[in-house]
């Protein structure tokens, strides 16, 4: 089961698992996702879709083998309009999950985030780094939610004995990403795509790392299987300040480098980098593709979604 099914990550995940020959339930509210997403798998007696907020209480008819806990908000657009909302999916949905796991006798993987690590003091980040998270800032209802949901998931480990596995995902693009979710890498690719300037936060020298969403499944895939229970980075170490991935992404599309400048957000990171010597290490994972590779990937997706001014499709 895959909770958040019919967001980026989850649909992308369940058609890996459905590849693999599983049989994929996926739960979501649709808060954030979008049924598109998975409207190919309806098709497949090997999947079913429940319609269901997994911050009350989580039932599944039969077996179970492996439960996906991705159900959240994710970008600072969604979770900032409906931090309680984050707040509960974090806590009481991944106990319910938790609880659920231990019925069935199923293996958890819980998605937590670099965001754990908040405005890092350390870089890059290791997972043994406890972080810097300001918990009564705007991003704390985000941050303090999966730092909650890595300690119950390893209190039903140690006590429970519970097989859990948790996964520290750095920012990570792909098709299916929402073009209006804040994040910079969609609003970068609509903005440039529909002839507008790109909208730099502060004065771009903060980094960020990118990784393709096919080597993140990859990594999860590999972490689940795994004997490892401790949390693991997955996430691309090729870091790039914003100003410079504004001219990237301005090359991509064939523009004019043109930027709006904009206040920077509370305690918004100023860097972020994973570490993934364990990934390496425990999985024998690392990221194959490239950023050129897949931004042509995510722009062809894109091209489909942005409705481009007539004027620029003339040009
Ligand atoms: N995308 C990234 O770069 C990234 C980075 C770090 C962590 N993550 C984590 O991965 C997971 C998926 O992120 P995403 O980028 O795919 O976001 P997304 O918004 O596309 O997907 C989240 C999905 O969860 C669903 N959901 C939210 N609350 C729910 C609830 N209470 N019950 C049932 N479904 C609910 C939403 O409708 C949506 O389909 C999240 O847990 C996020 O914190 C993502």
């Amino acid at each position: 089961m895959v909770t958040g099914g019919a967001g980026f990550l989850g649909s992308h995940l369940c058609d890996r698992f459905i590849a693999e020959g599983f049989h994929v339930i996926a739960m979501d509210n649709l808060i954030t996702g979008n049924l598109e997403n998975i409207e190919h798998l309806f098709k497949l007696e090997q999947f079913e879709f429940y319609h269901h907020d997994v911050s009350k209480f989580v039932h599944v008819p039969g077996e179970l083998d492996y439960i996906l806990h991705f159900a959240s908000p994710a970008s600072p657009i969604d979770y900032l309009k409906i931090p309680i909302q984050t707040l509960k999916v974090g806590s009481l949905g991944t106990h319910n999950l938790l609880g659920l796991a231990k019925t069935k006798g199923a293996r958890m993987l819980i998605a937590s985030t670099s965001e754990v690590y908040g405005d890092p003091l350390v870089h890059p980040q290791s997972e043994d780094y406890w972080g810097n998270v300001n918990p009564v800032g705007p991003r704390g209802c985000y941050d303090e939610a999966k730092r909650f949901q890595e300690a119950m998931t390893m209190a039903y480990h140690m006590h429970h004995g519970l097989e859990t596995r948790i996964v520290r995902i750095f920012n990570t693009y792909g098709p299916r990403m929402r073009l209006d979710d804040g994040r910079v890498l969609p609003a970068f690719l609509s903005q440039a795509l529909r002839g507008e300037p790109l909208s730099i936060f502060g004065d771009g020298s903060q980094t960020r790392s990118f990784c393709y969403v096919d080597d993140l499944v990859e990594g999860i895939y590999r972490l689940l299987l795994s004997d490892y229970h401790m949390p693991v980075n997955i996430g691309n170490p090729s870091e790039i300040t914003i100003r410079q991935f504004a001219e990237e992404i301005c090359k991509l599309t064939g523009v004019e480098l043109n930027i709006e400048y904009q206040p920077l957000p509370t305690d918004d990171p100023q860097k972020r980098q994973p570490d993934i010597t364990l990934a390496k290490e425990v999985l024998g994972w690392e990221p194959k593709v490239d950023r050129a590779e897949g931004l042509q990937r995510t722009l062809e997706y894109f091209k489909q979604k942005v409705k481009v001014p007539a004027e620029r499709m003339m040009n």
